[in-house]
């Protein structure tokens, strides 16, 4: 069985499941939410959003964000992967139709 956390939008109150080796924006999609995104390589920053509790790990080497942006608790959730349970705030998050 495979590793897997729970992701919890704090402004809407949804949690979905992430498992290992997939990204939070994935995990996101596959439960039916969506999270605002673009190029999904962590260059645009268009997914940028707060986390306010728990731990990521990059899959990229430089993820577009400034050191102060990190120690803020700022993640870009297309290429970051949940290590720990998380809380984010991301007033845009939208249900699948
Ligand atoms: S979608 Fe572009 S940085 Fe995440």
């Amino acid at each position: 069985m495979s590793r897997s956390v729970q992701v919890t939008l704090s402004g809407q109150n949804w949690v979905f499941e992430a498992r290992a080796g997939e990204t939070i924006l994935e995990a996101a999609e596959w439960s039916g939410v969506i999270l605002p995104s673009s190029c999904r390589t962590g260059a645009c920053r268009t997914c940028m959003c707060l986390s306010t509790r728990g731990k990521v790990r990059y899959h990229v080497e430089w993820p577009g964000l400034s050191k102060e942006e990190k120690r803020d608790g700022y993640i870009l959730p297309c290429v970051a992967e949940a290590e720990t349970d998380l809380t984010l705030v991301v007033p845009a998050a939208q249900l699948q139709p």
